[in-house]
């Protein structure tokens, strides 16, 4: 049965949510554990019994994190209600500033960002959303391999989700362009490639200094990608056109590894187009014609390059949010912003990228557990914040004509209504 036709009988369910307080029972809530109940049929009975209490980690994280997080979990309470699933939260309280607070070096690694027994904890729950992380006192490196890269490897979050939409009425820097424009979807490989801090120096502080950072690709880590790739081609079931975008002319190793890779998966997916852009190629297309683009698949480094200039011509940060996904583990979603140190405290920040998010975890989190009220409700929370774009008079932090919470009311409240 496709998501669509699931989502057309859920909606009819009586909407509920659980108190917070709600005993946790199932087993059933481990993102790798039993079954998950089948959705219930068109005009069943439904009891509380048969349902999933979905289980939340947040992580608000330095800066603005906690502000913006705030703002996504408001809107998560008005879907939940609005919906009928139920979910409860777990914070965890993981921070440059606590790594400070600690003791930590801020020149050098000398204690864990996270802690093993947070990441076990972690392992226990549905989904994660992260806030930032990330401190103007910590040396470049010590926070993101401490944290972001480490979670992503020990939760084999091997998908980087970048949805890349211009939402109406955002300032778009593309002369001509409009939301009809500028819709598509990056897939990152997200655990291999340059990231996997292979290599090393020789020599050092020497005129003889030698550096080597390996490229570390496999087939398995290309082939999971891709085939993630085309079935989110179809799920999206648009335009249904896949891009590989990667750089074979030079990368004659692991360029041939993923293109090879490519040609031999989409053998079977014979209604989906088949593309492939060289990486700097892409560049210029995303500036001229990035209404080519469908669904794009690509390696770790060119994914994460070729979507800082995605977020740019969807609108900025303040809009831009990113999952980093295990389909059958547990997934991260985050605003693209950063911690935004200057911002800080001020109510200006703009939370559409962290509740964008939501929407992103609501939706995936549903696939994932093949839960179509979760689907539904993260096609609402984005129906709300394209209700809501054309209220505010920017997407930057402090131009928004509204503060940072009063942008969350105005998505909460819309999602009540939509
Ligand atoms: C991103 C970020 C990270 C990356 C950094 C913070 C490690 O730039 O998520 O795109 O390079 O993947
Ligand atoms: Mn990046």
């Amino acid at each position: 049965m496709s998501l669509t036709s699931l989502r057309g009988s859920c909606r009819r369910l009586p909407p509920f949510v659980l108190a917070r307080s709600a005993p946790v029972t199932g087993l059933a809530l481990r993102a790798n554990g039993g079954p998950q109940p089948a959705p219930p049929a068109k005009g069943s009975v439904v009891t509380l019994k048969e349902r999933t209490v979905y289980r939340l980690a947040v992580i608000p994280g330095d800066g603005t994190g906690p502000e913006v997080v705030a703002e996504g979990l408001k809107v998560l309470a008005a879907v939940a209600k609005r919906t009928g699933f139920s979910y409860e939260t777990g914070i965890f309280d993981v921070s440059g500033e606590r790594y400070l607070a600690q003791g930590g070096d801020p020149n050098k690694p000398s204690q864990e960002v996270i802690s093993a027994e947070e990441i076990k904890k972690l392992r226990t729950y549905d989904a994660i959303l992260l806030g930032a992380v990330g401190h103007p006192k910590i040396a470049p490196g010590i926070l993101e391999k401490g944290l972001l890269l480490r979670l992503r490897f020990e939760l084999d979050q091997y998908i980087n989700l970048r949805p890349v939409k211009l939402y109406p009425n955002v300032e778009c820097p593309l002369a001509g362009k409009g939301p009809d424009d500028i819709d598509f979807v990056v897939v990152r490989e997200n655990t291999e490639g340059l990231y996997t801090g292979m290599g090393g120096v020789q020599y050092k502080g020497t005129p003889q200094e030698v550096s080597t950072q390996i490229n570390c690709t496999t087939r398995f880590g290309a082939e999971r990608a891709i085939r993630f790739a085309f079935e989110l081609c179809r799920r999206r079931n648009r335009r249904k056109h896949l891009t590989l975008v990667h750089k074979t002319n030079v990368l004659t190793f692991a360029g041939d590894t993923w293109w090879r890779a490519f040609q031999e998966v989409g053998a079977e997916y014979p209604d989906i187009q088949q593309d492939y852009n060289h990486v700097d190629a892409c560049c210029m297309w995303f500036v001229k014609n990035p209404e080519f683009y469908d669904v794009i698949v690509t390696d770790n480094i060119f994914g994460d390059i070729i979507t800082d200039l995605a977020a740019i011509i969807q609108g900025g940060l303040g809009v831009a949010a990113g999952g980093n996904i295990n389909p059958a583990g547990v997934s991260m979603y985050e605003p693209m912003g950063g911690s935004a140190p200057k911002y800080t405290g001020q109510n200006v920040i703009n939370p559409i990228a962290a509740i964008a998010a939501v929407a992103m975890l609501l939706r995936e989190t549903g696939v994932q557990k093949k839960d179509a009220v979760l689907v539904d409700a993260g096609d609402r929370v984005e129906s709300a914040i394209m209700a809501a774009t054309p209220q505010l008079k920017s997407m930057a932090a402090g131009r928004m004509g509204r503060g940072t919470r009063e942008v969350g009311d105005l998505v909460a409240e819309t999602v009540g209504r939509l």
